[in-house]
């Protein structure tokens, strides 16, 4: 696995590998690996001759009150795991060459940016596409595997390489979780232990609210999230939002249907926690 740091070398190299029409397919994390972000190399894998991932923990995404400087970090376990999954090339860019000091160009992709996580995370979703953006402008990938565990992030990169007319075909990989049954993400280290059991009502709440559509015929979506939000604040979680909407503008619906999509953020003590399922 070939690792580069240097943006004008991952140019140079990608040049290379398009002269050699090779499909690249590409993975971008923000690092500290886990079979979520390696269920999408193996997605890649599938579309592509030339897999590259890259991780880096995206300040700009970052609130000013939120985990940026602690948000976990361990190079030497992720490599370790890239290449036990074939990935060709990890590119794993410095800060300052990223966003250098005069840095001023910033994506915002309107309405869906500023709707659930958006609301309660200002600033976060141009901060993601404009990382996104640039990733792409670097890698210049055919195409690129992001996860249905942030559901929102995908909807939006979907956008933006539609409004933008990128050259890149966004997959959506499910959502891979643990055994019983929280999303796997890098931010379940931050929970205690009793918030780690705690944490696993919320995919309870959402398979219940799914089989209360297809075994109770319940359509009502007032009715489900009342329940959810009953059953999640028991096990002390503190409910961000929880929503029933069209699963490609993610509007409320008035009448759950198949295919609409419940979302959720919940916070255990100062954890914040996203998960979703569709009906
Ligand atoms: P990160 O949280 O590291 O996630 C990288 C990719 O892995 C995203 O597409 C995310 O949806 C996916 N992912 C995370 N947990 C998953 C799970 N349990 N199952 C399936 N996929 C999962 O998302 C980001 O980084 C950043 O916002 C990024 C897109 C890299 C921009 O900075």
């Amino acid at each position: 696995m070939k690792i580069v740091k240097e943006i004008a070398e991952l140019k140079k190299l990608v040049k290379q590998i398009k002269n050699k029409k090779k499909i690249i397919g590409f993975v971008p994390t923000m690092g500290y690996l886990h079979e979520g972000h390696l269920s999408l190399i193996r997605i890649a894998h599938k579309h592509s001759d030339y897999v590259v991932c890259s991780i880096f923990v995206n300040p700009i995404q970052f609130g000013p009150n939120e985990d940026f400087n602690r948000y976990p970090r361990d190079l030497k376990r992720d490599e370790g795991l890239l290449k036990s999954e074939r990935v060709d090339l990890l590119f794993y860019p410095k800060l300052k060459a990223m966003y250098p000091d005069d840095y001023k160009t910033y994506v915002e992709v309107e309405e869906l940016s500023s709707i659930l996580c958006g609301r309660s995370r200002s600033g976060h979703f141009r901060g993601v596409a404009t990382v996104v953006l640039k990733l792409f402008n670097i890698v210049q990938p055919d195409i690129a595997v992001f996860g249905e565990k942030d559901y929102q992030q995908a909807v939006i990169i979907k956008q933006m390489v539609k409004d933008l007319n990128l050259d890149v075909k966004i997959i959506t990989g499910p959502i891979v979780r643990e055994p019983d049954g929280l999303a796997m993400s890098s931010r379940n280290t931050y929970l205690s232990p009793e918030e780690r059991i705690n944490a696993t009502v919320l995919y309870q709440a959402l398979t219940w609210a799914r089989n209360s559509f297809y075994k109770e015929n319940i359509k009502s979506p007032e009715y489900l999230i009342t329940q959810m939000r009953q059953m999640i604040e028991t096990k002390g979680g503190q409910v961000d939002y929880i929503t029933i909407v069209n699963k490609n503008i993610l509007t409320p619906v008035k009448f759950i249907k198949k295919g609409d999509r419940i979302l959720l953020a919940v916070f255990f003590g100062r954890t914040r926690l996203i998960d979703n399922i569709a009906i």
